[in-house]
């Protein structure tokens, strides 16, 4: 398709799906390798999605509800749906980054989760966004994470997210993009072959007058200069790995509400209990973690059974339709947490192309509560589903030693 033709089609897609389509054509190479990511030989990120389409649906033929509750609260705070945006850490994607994802999630009501590894400072995510989750990991002195914490809670955020699952796995069968430290004249000669047939990315940064800027703001020392990305995972790398007591710790500082995402396993989530948490996400950081981790939707059922009483359960990894998001509820989730869906939506057009995810969702969403019969997402539970012999995955539900 010729750029003219390109610039005259309708920049409304309908599925999420076509929204990546869109941000391969629009990104260069590198900036889409990043945010398709995965680990190793990627079965992990691809049984997230696969294994939602192993469950199949029980719907009703008549008995439906004109009107369908979506709303609810994730951790006390409202939201109009059960979508919540995922904390992602991706530089260069659009200009107005997470910016613009905040503003598209406070349009649609939704509450937005924001990377401390993002390329835009929290001050002026939550000024674009009254509910904002702040993802911290755990990097650096713990007098350093005190002051990034107080930093977000001053800037309004209303939760913390820790993300304590990542283990610095390494490599992709189907190769890793290259990312430059920085972006100065002569990464900018070097880059030019793949960024020049993309000329929609290039004019969106060349209207801004700045080229991408590949720091990490919310991560900057106070009277100091923020780091480089590399830089932030230098330190985050050379920082001794959490204990559960300094899950705790963590939980104390901050207080409520407190959000541990990363737990795949039975045993993980009740001393995810234990140390005080408000709510955890069921993930295994979409994919890219440790590859064949099974999908977080096989995991779900069996943790939700276990905890599901006492703290809110979440769930991320592979939400691409709001057929997905009633699957997680009607299998115990609270909410689901998306991740690629709206960069992709970022990348094909902007806040706009967000705000057009969300609606995806929650339109597939509205559908799926219809044809099951439901008058609200607080009704679907498992006989709303067809879950195959031997789906669900149970992870350290049994006695084996504890630490
Ligand atoms: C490109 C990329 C960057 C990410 N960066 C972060 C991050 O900075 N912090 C975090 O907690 N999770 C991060 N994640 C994981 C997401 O929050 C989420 O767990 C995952 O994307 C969910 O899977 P999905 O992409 O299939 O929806 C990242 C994921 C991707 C794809």
């Amino acid at each position: 398709m010729s750029p003219i033709n390109s610039l005259r089609r309708n920049p409304w897609f309908e599925t999420v799906a076509e929204a990546r389509r869109r941000a391969r054509r629009r990104l260069p190479g590198n900036v889409y390798g990043a945010l398709v990511a995965g680990a190793e030989h990627g079965r992990t990120v691809d049984d997230n999605t696969a294994a939602f389409g192993e469950l199949g649906f029980a719907p009703r033929v008549a008995g439906h509800h004109g009107a369908r509750e979506l709303a609810t609260t994730v951790m006390g705070v409202e939201t109009s749906m059960p979508v919540v945006v995922s904390p992602t850490g991706v530089q260069a994607v659009d200009p107005e980054g997470e910016v613009a994802v905040a503003r598209a999630a406070a349009n649609r009501g939704v509450i937005m989760g924001l990377s401390s590894f993002a390329s835009k400072p929290v001050e002026e995510v939550c000024a674009a966004n009254p509910n904002v989750f702040f993802q911290v990991y755990w990097s650096g002195e713990r007098d350093v994470m005190l002051q990034r914490m107080e930093r977000a809670r001053r800037a309004g955020a209303k939760a913390l997210v820790a993300t304590l699952d990542w283990s610095f796995s390494q490599g992709r069968d189907w190769g890793s993009p290259t990312i430059p430290e920085r972006i100065d004249l002569w990464t900018a000669l070097r880059m030019a072959p793949q960024v020049l047939p993309h000329p929609g990315w290039l004019w969106r940064y060349a209207r801004t007058g700045h080229v991408p800027d590949l720091t990490v703001p919310n991560l900057r020392p106070p009277g100091g200069r923020a780091p480089t990305f590399f830089g932030a995972y230098g330190e985050w790398m050379g920082t001794p790995p959490p204990t559960w007591d300094d899950v705790k710790w963590l939980r104390e500082e901050w207080g409520e509400p407190f959000l541990l995402k990363g737990v795949c396993r039975v045993d993980d989530a009740r001393r995810a209990v234990d140390a005080g948490v408000s709510a955890i996400s069921v993930s295994n950081h979409g994919g890219n973690n440790l590859d064949t981790t099974p999908a977080t939707i096989r995991l779900l059922p069996a943790i939700a059974e276990a905890v599901g009483s006492e703290i809110e359960v979440l769930l991320d990894g592979g939400v691409r339709r709001g057929g997905d998001v009633a699957k997680a509820l009607a299998l115990g989730a609270r909410a689901v947490l998306i991740g690629r869906a709206y960069l992709w939506g970022l990348a094909a057009n902007g806040q706009a192309g967000v705000e057009n995810v969300l609606d995806i969702l929650r339109g597939g969403l509205d559908s799926a509560v219809l044809g099951l019969g439901r008058a609200s997402v607080h009704e679907l539970c498992p006989d709303d589903l067809h879950v195959p012999p031997g789906f669900a995955v149970a992870l350290g539900s049994g006695s084996g030693p504890g630490r």
